[in-house]
């Protein structure tokens, strides 16, 4: 089981990888959350992320290939992953289908999550993510039970500096230049599925289940 979760910017798929990797009971491997931790921890991963994040753009493909290559061989994903913000770049998709070949592996599905702009732009301003745990909520649409703590952990909520509107809008440009021909790259290989992301959020959980290969059982 190893599947794509792709989408601009505040598409939802952070929200719906987590729903997914928890039922699946697989790991949610989110490169953006790698980044942010490195960011915290202060390395040398975390110092030449930082000034890409902060302006909106992409950090370099091969600092972010080699990060997510050394994740996914990492035990807890050994009965499969769900990768959530990466591939973001073509050539990031065609390292990740080498490397797991390479294995005797594949991707089996591509979920490509569909949200109109304005959307997009609404959702980045109203969120808020845990410190510990990195689940995202929004101010209107998912706020926690208790206001600045996460349901799950009970951690600080804050709001990420790259989701000021200029650096927002920054990043939609990005995706639309850099990753949104991945699209065509998965649909090409007969592995995308576009899921409608606008609605309730379990309303999309519940078409992304629809939309996973028959035989899989929920935990
Ligand atoms: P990353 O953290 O991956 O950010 P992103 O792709 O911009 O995605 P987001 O986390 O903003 O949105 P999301 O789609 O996960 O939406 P969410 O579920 O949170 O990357 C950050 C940076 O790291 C990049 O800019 C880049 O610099 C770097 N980076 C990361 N990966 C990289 C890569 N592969 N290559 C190079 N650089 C990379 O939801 C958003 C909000 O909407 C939340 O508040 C949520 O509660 C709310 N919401 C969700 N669903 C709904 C709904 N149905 N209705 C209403 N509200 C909803």
């Amino acid at each position: 089981m190893r599947f794509v979760l792709l989408g601009a910017p505040g598409s939802g798929k952070g929200t719906q990888a987590g729903v997914i990797s928890e039922r699946l009971g697989i790991a949610h491997v989110a490169s953006g959350d790698l980044f942010r931790e490195a960011v915290t921890r202060g390395d040398e991963l975390g110092r030449q992320a930082k000034s890409y994040m902060e302006k909106g753009f992409l950090v370099p493909d091969e600092l972010t290939i080699r990060m997510i290559l050394e994740r996914i061989v990492a035990p807890d994903c050994a009965k499969g992953f769900i990768l959530d913000g990466f591939p973001r770049t073509l050539e990031q998709a065609t390292a990740l289908d080498r490397a797991l070949g390479e294995r005797g592996e594949t991707i089996d599905r591509v979920f490509y999550i569909k949200v109109a702009t304005e959307e997009l732009v609404r959702r980045l301003s109203g969120r808020f993510i845990c410190r510990s745990c990195q689940t995202p909520y929004h101010l209107v649409s998912s706020p926690p039970k208790v206001e600045g703590r996460c349901d799950l952990c009970s951690g600080e909520l804050y709001q990420r500096p790259d989701d000021l509107p200029e650096t927002v809008r920054k990043r939609i440009e990005v995706y639309f230049e850099e990753t949104a021909p991945l699209i065509d790259y998965y649909k090409e290989a007969g592995k995308l599925v576009e899921i409608n992301g606008e609605g309730e959020i379990g309303g999309i959980g519940e078409r992304l289940i629809a939309a996973l290969p028959q035989g899989l059982k929920w935990e």
